[in-house]
């Protein structure tokens, strides 16, 4: 019988692409969502790259009795991945109570119900963020973690605080903690990827809008960092590479081979690429002009950080292997395929 995996916030940029790879490596997934941030359309993505529609149920996590008629009606489930979350840092400065209870509330009851129903593996979406503006990059995982700057960011290590003390009390399952560095890219098909609602906050998606002229220019927030160009430095990493990372983590823990009860890993490259790299490298992958010009610094920025990923790639046998290059043409392909169906 194949494992069954609940992902909550599954029709997220990274859920969705992690539902493709857990469908690929032969798991049943199980998606819950409540659309706040994402389309049902995402289904029909996933069921034209794997053949296969997840099960779907729209309903909000920080809902406890809806997670666990979910969870009685589907049987036995090995995981959970709880990717659901808000996460605008800007947002989350304006409305921190909305971040506090959608992200904290939600993920204790998904600890609950993991052990309520036995789960195996617990794997929780964490962010570099925990390391702020770090004293060296790469940044492994002993580095010390620095005050938050945004609730959001609070969000992230209060909920990491959370599980590694719900872990010490004895329960039954294991937990894994993933530090994303930059998630970036869509599916190689163009079925899913990104979708940003309004003005995107992130920096692929504005580039890519704005080479496809839906905005005017890109605004680079600093020249005048410590950097080689004097943009700031980032880890992009590819949202397939990444969502490879969570069979990964799965397969590790319904594998019963956790070495601790709860581990944690950075998922980059290893790579720093400042944001003039970037927009460059996007220029070449894709033969398109991007606009852009140099602003002023964005408030809270961090000037560089890059993760150090031997780890996970010794311990979870993942590692990061699309170019650049590659994943920056399939974030183009999948915005001009966002065109052709007039989303934007
Ligand atoms: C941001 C969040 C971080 C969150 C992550 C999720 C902040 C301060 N941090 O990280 O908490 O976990 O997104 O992916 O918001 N840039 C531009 N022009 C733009 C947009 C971005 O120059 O229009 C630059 C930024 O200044 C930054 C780099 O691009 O140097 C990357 O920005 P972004 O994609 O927002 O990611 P982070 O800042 O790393």
């Amino acid at each position: 019988m194949k494992n069954k995996i609940v992902l909550t916030g599954g029709c997220g940029f990274i859920g969705s692409h992690t539902c493709v790879e857990l469908q690929e490596a032969g798991f049943d997934v199980v998606i819950f969502d409540n659309l706040s941030n994402s389309e049902i359309t995402v289904l029909d993505g996933i069921e034209k790259i794997t053949g296969i529609r997840p099960a779907f149920y729209q309903i909000d996590c920080t809902d406890k009795g809806a997670v666990y008629q979910a969870f009685q009606k589907e049987g036995p489930i090995a995981g959970v991945v709880h990717f659901a979350a808000s996460k605008a840092v800007g947002e989350s400065v304006q409305k921190p109570l909305l971040y506090y209870r959608n992200n904290l509330a939600s993920l204790m009851n998904m600890l609950e119900a993991a052990q309520d129903f036995h789960l195996k593996g617990f794997v929780f979406s964490s962010s570099c963020t925990v390391y702020g503006e770090p004293d060296k990059s790469p940044v492994d995982e002993s580095a010390p973690i620095k005050p938050a700057t945004s609730p959001y960011g609070n969000t992230k290590q209060i909920a990491e605080e959370i599980i590694k003390d719900y872990v010490h009390t004895g329960i039954d399952f294991n937990a894994i903690i993933l530090r994303y560095f930059n998630p970036i890219g869509a599916h190689p098909t163009a079925e899913i990827g990104e979708l940003p609602r309004g003005v995107p906050q992130n920096l692929l998606p504005y580039v890519c809008q704005a080479a496809m002229g839906i905005r005017k220019e890109l605004s680079v927030f600093g020249n005048d960092y410590n950097t080689p160009d004097g943009s700031c430095i980032r880890d992009y990493i590819d949202v397939t590479d990444l969502a490879k990372a969570h069979v990964c983590a799965l397969s590790r823990m319904v594998d019963g081979k956790s070495k601790d009860q709860i581990e944690y890993y950075n998922l980059g490259t290893g790579k720093g690429v400042s944001v003039l790299e970037l927009v460059n490298t996007f220029m070449e992958a894709t033969g398109v002009k991007v606009p852009y010009s140099i602003k002023g610094r964005r408030e809270g920025d961090i000037e560089k950080i890059w993760g150090n990923p031997s780890h996970a790639n010794e311990v979870l046998g993942w590692k990061a292997q699309v170019p650049l290059k590659e994943t920056l043409a399939n974030a183009w392909r999948w915005q001009m395929r966002l065109r052709e169906k007039g989303v934007m």
